[in-house]
Order: structure tokens, then C-alpha cells, then sequence
């Protein structure tokens, strides 16, 4: 059935690809048909060569690829990664709506009791009454992890500095030495605390800088050194191996997944940095998605219309890779923290049975912030041999009030680069050599808007990336 899907998707393209993306907005209603907005999300995806028939027929394919009854088996704890025999549970972390569906009621009981307990710590620790093993306010936070254990907790620690009022938190992940000598170097042991975050507590980078780290406490904190210490693992047994106490272990359950793992105890540095009520607001944002994402119309469904899009681009198009191209200094790390999202879960050649997969899977996911790309590697989006669908991100407004022309030129770049990339540019050939200048245009991009990077829009837009993955 959903072979009939293909074909006509196929079909619409080879008789569109030459089409102007531009021509489409000949149509009054192409921007009001082909945008979205949920829990202060908007999506624009007007700039794209979908047309009405082709987005009538992606949801057409997704749906008969049994979308309803996975989205279904995700939201109810079934095994939906059947090659791990475990459920998808990370939106339990976050959820107070969707997680009525869930029969594991142990589970949703530990993730309460988890929160609780990192909520008193949090408090603890920002207020001083949970001191150093020389009495002193912690001032300084080291995470150390790899992977889903570091980029969650370092990318959203980043991205909501101006809700940072915690101590200053640091991160080591790779097991180079240079990582750890030039933290260690800006830090006082006894005013640091040292979180080893690791799934399993036995990937190798993180238990070597973790032990490097334990050893330079000790020189200078002879005794209590365990006050120092947290552990975050769905390993509790391995942690204790370490030394580390048992109330300053937070366990999460392994149908968490790595890079889906930071709205519960791997968020703890974000919890430390802005607060117990902030992360609150952050898992809320979260949750709202997770609602839309349950109950919308596929129609209307951010995260159906991205996933939708992504299959158009890199299955009916075959555009090989796509760039993340966030205009927010804050939101820097997303395209690292969305490379492990998209392609550690979608990486595979072979499908859930096992099978070779006959289409492609996931695209190569790169990117960096505007306007700084602009001037590296935009060349290439305008004028190289291949075409990038872009995926824009911009806040109405920026957290600087005082300095609200850059925000404007900000909002005008980004703006300015998505026409640019779809209307392209085209010279007087009169003049030698204006090929060079040529932009041919028709290079399509979706933006995403919000109005200002809050922690509850941060959660909100984390969930629709992962929601996206899945579709
Ligand atoms: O190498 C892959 C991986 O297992 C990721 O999936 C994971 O996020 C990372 O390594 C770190 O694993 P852990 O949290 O068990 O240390």
C-alpha cells in the first residue's frame, strides 16, 4: 500500500523538480497552507517545492506506514526498539498528560520520587546549605559524560545563560587530555562538584576522565572527598564501585535513551544552573509538544509537517545532507546535540526486522549559527553543485533589550538568506564572467520562529526535534 505512496510522490517530483518554489507563492493561500504553530513554535515550510498534492500524499504514506499505532505504542511503553527489546520512555520524564497512558505506574512513581530528589538537591546545593567538605558554597559544576551523557545538559546550559543564576558549569567529555587539563585549570577543587554521568557507568572516556578528575580532588581534599561526588546511571551498582553514596546517586531506567535522556536526572547541571522552577517551566514546554504531537491533526502536526518534509527532501529528492542553521549565538551546539538525535536513531542500514533498507535513511545533519555561517560556508548553499534544505531558527526578540538593533539585523539575515536561497540572483550577461555571480535559486528551507529562547521554549523545541526523529 504504501508503495502506491512512493511511486506518486516520485511521480510528483519528476514532473515539478524544475518548478519555481517562487512560482508557488502565485497561489494567495501557499504560506497559510503550508506553516504551523504550537506551544509558541511557528513553522514556516511555504519554502519548499511541497505543493498541496505532495504534502496530501506524504501524510497519506506516513499513515499507512502504521504511524498512528506506533505513535500509539510509543506513548503506551511498548517495545518500539525491538532490536534492544525496550520501550521509549523519555517523554514519561516530562509528560503529566500522555503519561496516564502508561501502565508501568513503578516507573512513573520512580521518575516523581527522581525529580523530587533532584529538586531538594538542586535547592541544596544553589542555596549553600549542602556545602563542600570544607564548608564552602559550591561555585563551580563539573559534568562528565560523552554523548547523550554531555551534549543534553551542555547544549541547553548554553542555550539558557540568561537563567543561569547556579554555579558555573563545566564539561569534559572527550578523553583527550586537553579537555580535562584546561577545566581543571580555571577551577578550585574545594568549591567543585564532579557529576559522572554515564548510562552504563562503563564507557570508557568518561570512567578515565572521571578517575583523573577524583585523583586531582584528592590532593586537595584529604577527607569527606565524597561530598564532591554525584553519579547519574541506570548503573547504580557500577557507580558504588566508584565510592559514590548512595543518596547521591540519581538512577534513570534504561528505556531512556542516551540522547533522549536530559529531562530527567542527566539535566541535573541544567537544574543546578537555573533552578528547580525554570526546569520545571523547561520539562512543561516539553510536555505541551508531546500533547500536540499526540492530538493534533497530522495536518497541523509540527512534528508530523517536519518529518514529512525531511522524507521529501532525502527520499523523493535525494538531497544528501541537511543544515542546521540556528540564528542564536545561545543555540550554538544544537546542530552537535541534533547529529547524535538524528543520527545516532536514524542511522542504520537495515530496518527494524532486520531487513537492508531499499531507501535511503537518515540525511548527514551539519550546521552552524548565522550570521557567522554566512560568511563561511553560505557560497555553497547559494552556488555549489548540491542542494542543502536549510532548517532557519530565530527569536522575535533577543534577551539584550539595550541592544535590539543587532536582534533586528539578526532577524533581517535570516529572513534575507531564505528568500535569497529560493528567489537565487541572476546578472546582466553583457558583463564577462557574471556566471561567477549567479545564484541559481530553488533551494528550498523551512524557518522555525519563536518569540524569546525561554526555558519552556527550549523544552518545547528539544520535544519536536525528537518527535521528529521518530516520525
Ligand atoms: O557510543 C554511543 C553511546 O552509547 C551513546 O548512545 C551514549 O549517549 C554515549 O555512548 C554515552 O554512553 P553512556 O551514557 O553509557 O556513558
Amino acid at each position: 500500500m504504501a508503495e502506491k505512496y512512493w511511486n506518486a510522490l516520485k511521480e510528483n517530483y519528476s514532473k515539478n523538480r524544475f518548478r519555481k518554489i517562487n512560482d508557488l507563492f502565485n497561489d494567495q493561500k501557499r504560506f497559510i497552507n503550508f506553516n504551523a504553530e504550537s506551544a509558541g513554535v511557528f513553522l514556516d515550510f511555504s519554502k519548499t517545492n511541497i505543493d498541496l498534492e505532495a504534502k496530501k500524499l506524504l501524510i497519506k504514506l506516513v499513515t499507512n506506514c502504521g504511524f498512528h499505532e506506533k505513535r500509539k505504542s510509543m506513548f503506551s511503553g511498548e517495545v518500539v526498539n525491538p532490536s534492544e527489546n525496550r520501550a521509549a520512555l523519555h517523554f514519561a520524564l516530562r509528560d503529566r498528560q500522555s503519561i496516564k497512558m502508561l501502565k508501568n505506574s513503578s516507573f512513573v512513581l520512580g521518575v516523581h520520587n527522581t525529580l523530587g530528589r533532584m529538586k531538594e538537591f538542586a535547592n541544596q546545593i544553589r542555596s549553600g546549605a549542602t556545602s563542600s567538605s570544607s564548608g564552602e558554597k559550591f561555585s563551580d559544576v563539573i559534568n562528565i559524560g560523552i554523548g547523550g551523557s554531555d551534549l543534553g545538559p551542555r547544549m541547553t546550559t548554553n542555550a539558557l545563560i540568561p537563567y543561569c543564576d547556579g554555579p558555573k558549569c563545566h564539561f569534559i567529555a572527550n578523553v583527550d587530555s586537553a579537555e580535562v587539563a584546561d577545566t581543571l585549570k580555571q577551577l578550585n577543587p574545594k568549591k567543585t562538584l564532579l557529576i559522572i554521568v554515564s548510562k552504563t557507568f562503563k564507557t570508557m572516556e568518561t570512567m578515565t576522565n572521571a578517575r583523573s578528575v577524583i585523583n586531582w580532588l584528592r590532593q586537595s581534599i584529604p577527607d569527606e572527598i565524597g561530598k564532591h561526588l554525584v553519579a547519574v546511571t541506570s548503573a547504580p551498582t557500577e557507580a558504588k564501585h566508584l565510592n559514590i553514596s548512595a543518596d547521591r546517586i540519581f538512577e534513570f531506567s534504561s528505556t531512556v535513551g542516551g540522547r533522549y535522556s536530559i529531562w530527567g536526572p542527566v539535566g541535573l547541571p541544567l537544574m543546578l544552573s537555573i533552578g528547580p522552577q525554570f526546569f520545571e517551566e523547561f520539562l512543561s514546554g516539553a510536555a505541551e509538544i508531546d500533547s500536540h504531537f499526540l492530538n493534533a491533526e497530522l495536518e497541523s502536526n509540527l512534528p508530523v509537517l517536519m518529518g514529512i518534509t525531511g522524507i521529501w527532501h532525502r527520499n523523493i529528492c535525494e538531497y544528501p545532507t541537511r543544515a542546521v542553521l540556528p540564528y542564536e549565538h545561545r543555540l550554538r551546539l544544537l546542530p552537535a546535540y541534533l547529529q547524535q538525535l538524528d543520527m545516532e536513531s536514524n542511522g542504520k542500514r537495515v530496518c527494524t526486522t532486520g531487513q537492508t533498507l531499499e531507501l535511503e535513511s537518515v540525511p548527514i545533519v551539519w550546521g552552524a549559527t548565522g550570521t557567522n555561517s554566512q560568511h563561511a560556508f553560505f557560497q555553497m548553499l547559494h552556488q555549489g553543485t548540491s542542494v542543502v534544505p536549510c532548517e532557519f531558527l530565530i527569536s522575535a526578540k533577543g534577551h539584550e533589550e539595550s541592544l535590539r538593533h543587532h536582534h533586528d539585523l539578526l532577524i533581517a539575515n535570516c529572513l534575507a538568506q531564505s528568500e535569497a536561497l529560493m528567489k537565487g540572483e541572476s546578472y546582466e550577461s553583457t558583463v564577462l564572467n557574471q556566471n561567477f555571480r549567479e545564484c541559481p535559486g530553488n533551494r528550498p528551507s523551512i524557518t522555525i520562529l519563536f518569540e524569546l529562547l525561554t526555558p519552556k521554549l527550549l523544552g518545547s523545541l528539544i520535544a519536536l526535534f525528537e518527535h521528529r526523529t521518530f516520525v
